[in-house]
């Protein structure tokens, strides 16, 4: 799969966020080791600080399908100009579960593709 089509399955999964306090809806898809694809969207709450980040949302539905490995996260933010990027505690998920590659939507400039260790360098583990 390209990373373009990766970054219009994170688009079409932001069409699902439940974003009524920020209304900035982020979609993201995982891909695990096997190739499978687990979607997640943001879906806030109004004591904000339970909100959950389509990242995590996405690394969550992975992980609860039983994966333990994942390869790659694509992030896209429908009501942005510019690009989305994981906030911390996501990066920090990622290292947990062996992300290697990020692809965040550049809109018209393309998806942008990094390594998870550019994002999070010495990540956290135990
Ligand atoms: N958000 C994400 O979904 N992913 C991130 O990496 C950063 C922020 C969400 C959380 C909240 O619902 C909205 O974007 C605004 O912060």
């Amino acid at each position: 799969m390209t990373n373009e089509e990766l970054v219009a399955e994170a688009r079409a999964a932001a069409e699902k966020a439940y974003a009524p306090y920020s209304n900035y809806r982020v979609g993201a898809v995982a891909v695990a080791e096997d190739g499978t694809h687990y979607t997640g969207a943001n879906v806030e709450n109004s004591a904000y600080g339970s909100s959950i980040c389509a990242e995590a949302s996405a690394i969550a539905h992975a992980v609860s399908s039983g994966v333990r490995k994942i390869d790659t996260v694509a992030v896209s933010c429908l009501d942005a100009d510019e690009p989305g990027y994981p906030c911390g505690n996501c990066r920090q998920l990622m290292v947990e579960f062996g992300v290697a590659r990020v692809i965040v939507d550049g809109f018209d400039a393309g998806p942008i593709e990094h390594t998870r260790e550019e994002l999070i360098p010495h990540g956290f583990r135990l």
